[in-house]
């Protein structure tokens, strides 16, 4: 038994996450943690809510509410969000959490013992109307590079490019929009990146298992050059510059930047995690404490990638402190709306509360999986989604599952029916089936999404054409022996249907594993044939069965005209 970490990059508390934020990180991160728990590894599963810095200060004040107000109360609904969505966290923490405090101070603490924390005179814009100093998203303005209007201070999101503030034209305050502003100076903590440009590549180097996209992210920020980073911000909300417990001299009600606080979360979490279980957190972060023996996923959208391979990193690796570091960084590409982009700030897309009000989870689980934003961005469309749903799940798994328990109900009293030895049929289907749960395993093991989903299809799929050629239906006439070998044999399959469907569709998976008695969704062994031969005799001769609650229902086209209006979609697909 192995033991495996898992997080997934931590939304930002400011609303309701829509679909993209789902499908790039939380999602595929809980399919893993379901996965490998399935096959017997003990897994911690982290997430949290990213509470400091300017969205959340700017989100409440649209809001009205005083900031910890409101992010303890988007917490309880993100966090609620995900328990309906099915994401299964060992510990959904906070960024404001006591511990992240007392950690992100230790180590901008260490860092600076060694070295690699400044203090530097910086220059930055202040609002004269408001008062104050306007780091990051405070400040909105014309980008430098591709002219979009507003760019925010701290990134255009019409080019992607990172920004300093003084780099936008024609600045105003985010705030009260005054444009009545001034270049000022104030004292910061910079963070002496440029210092760990050697064993940051190194460490990037010695990571074997990181998939293309993140590697590449992170060479090319590496190629680039890095360059030392601001640390701390002139706000009031986030975790206070302390130094042994005391306002560090000169940072006096300073706080520090929300991306250097947030990653440390990631510890700060299993620490929360401790705390309220008794778990031990040190096991999963401490190599001199027993995580060398640990296996670190991280899942994230591709423009997290440079924090979590250089910043992050430059952290974890200048404390000089023996952490647990990440062996495998997943990235995903853009999930968009009809060709352009969700948005949060313009409410623009599904998020995940409406999305709820219009289908259940696993739908939503299936599709964001099965056509994952993986290799390429990929586009959100209601047409797909009635595609992916009607043609996957109602037609391939709902019907097999339905059609075979119907008629064991009908024909043999519900009664897994006893009796006959397997045939050709069945021989071939197993010689079939070890194959395809071999590649399936491989694909999930591989963290493959969309393979994942393609290799599971076609499992489901080998039931359906194995009801169809051994057509119980006929041979009940002719040969009841022989069709109760068929009917066992696919109540067999539905048993095994619910185990690898699980983690990707774990709610439909309990109902089909219900159906048949089965409550232990494990993963099955793929040890060719005789692997299978144990997947098929799971479900006795003598047990009960009944067949579920209909399992998926087919989108209309009705639906889907309401949708598209209520969301609205665009109607030419971009
Ligand atoms: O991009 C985002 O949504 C950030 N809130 C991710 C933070 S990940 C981690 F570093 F905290
Ligand atoms: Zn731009």
């Amino acid at each position: 038994m192995a033991r495996i970490l898992i997080t997934s990059a931590l939304p930002y508390i400011n609303g309701i996450k829509h679909l993209g934020n789902l499908a790039g990180s939380m999602l595929p991160a809980d399919v893993q943690a379901r996965f490998q728990r399935a096959r017997g590894h003990e897994v911690l599963l982290l997430c949290a809510t990213d509470e400091h810095g300017t969205p959340a200060e700017l989100a409440a004040q649209e809001a009205g509410e005083d900031v910890r107000a409101y992010c303890d109360r988007l917490h309880q609904v993100q966090k609620d969000l995900g328990a309906r969505f099915g994401l299964s966290w060992d510990w959904f923490g906070r960024t404001s959490s006591p511990q992240n405090a007392v950690l992100t101070q230790h180590f901008a603490e260490v860092l600076e013992d060694r070295g690699l924390i400044e203090e530097r005179v910086d220059r930055q814009l202040y609002s004269i109307d408001d008062g104050r100093f306007l780091p990051d998203r405070y400040v909105e303005g014309t980008c430098p590079i591709c002219g979009h209007t507003p760019a925010r201070g701290d990134q255009c999101d019409n080019c992607g490019s990172l920004l300093d503030p003084l780099d936008l034209k024609d600045p105003y305050s985010a705030i009260s929009r005054s444009r009545n502003l001034e270049v000022r100076e104030t004292r910061h903590l910079y963070l002496l990146q440029s210092k760990l440009a050697e064993p940051l590549r190194a460490w990037v180097d010695s990571r074997g298992d990181w998939p293309q996209l993140a590697r590449s992210i992170a060479y090319k920020h590496l190629d680039e050059g890095l360059i030392d980073r601001g640390i701390t911000r002139d706000l009031s909300w986030g975790v206070p510059v302390l130094r042994g417990g005391v306002p560090r001299r000169g940072m006096e009600g300073k706080v520090f930047y929300v991306w250097f606080d947030a990653p440390i979360e990631y510890i700060a979490a299993a620490q929360e995690w401790a705390d309220a279980t008794g778990g031990d957190w040190a096991r999963w972060w401490r190599l001199d404490r027993g995580a060398q023996d640990v296996r670190y996923i991280e899942f994230m959208g591709k423009d997290n990638v440079a924090f979590h391979s250089v910043s992050f990193p430059a952290t974890i690796l200048g404390s000089g402190e023996p952490w647990k570091t990440v062996d495998t960084l997943k990235a995903f590409n853009w999930l968009n709306w009809y060709g352009g982009k969700f948005s949060t700030s313009q409410q623009r897309g599904v998020f995940m509360d409406s999305a709820l009000e219009i289908l259940p989870p696993d739908i939503w689980r299936w599709y964001l999986t099965a056509y994952a934003p993986e290799h390429s961005d990929s586009s959100f469309t209601f047409d797909q989604l009635v595609a992916a749903v009607n043609r996957d799940l109602a037609d391939v798994l709902g019907n097999f599952v339905n059609r075979i328990l119907k008629f064991c109900e009908s024909r043999f009293n519900g009664v897994t029916p006893e009796g006959g030895e397997a045939g050709p049929l069945e021989a071939r289907l197993k010689a079939d089936l070890a194959e395809r749960l071999a590649e399936l395993t491989e694909q999930f093991e591989a963290i493959e999404s969309r393979k994942s989903a393609q290799a599971l299809r076609g499992i489901w799929s080998l039931g359906n054409e194995y009801l169809q050629e051994a057509a119980p239906w006929s041979a009940i006439k002719t040969d009841p022996v022989r069709a109760a070998v068929i009917v066992r044999t696919a109540l067999n399959l539905v048993s095994l249907f619910a185990r690898i469907s699980a983690p990707i569709l774990p709610f439909s998976a309990a109902a089909m594993g219900e159906a048949v008695g089965e409550t232990q969704l494990d993963w099955p062994e793929v040890n060719g044939v005789a692997g299978v031969e144990a997947a098929l005799t799971r479900v006795p001769a003598g047990r009960v069965v009944s067949a579920p609650p209909i399992l998926f229902s087919k989108i209309e086209a009705d639906q889907v005209a309401a949708w598209a209006e209520r969301f609205g979609a665009p109607r030419e697909v971009a």
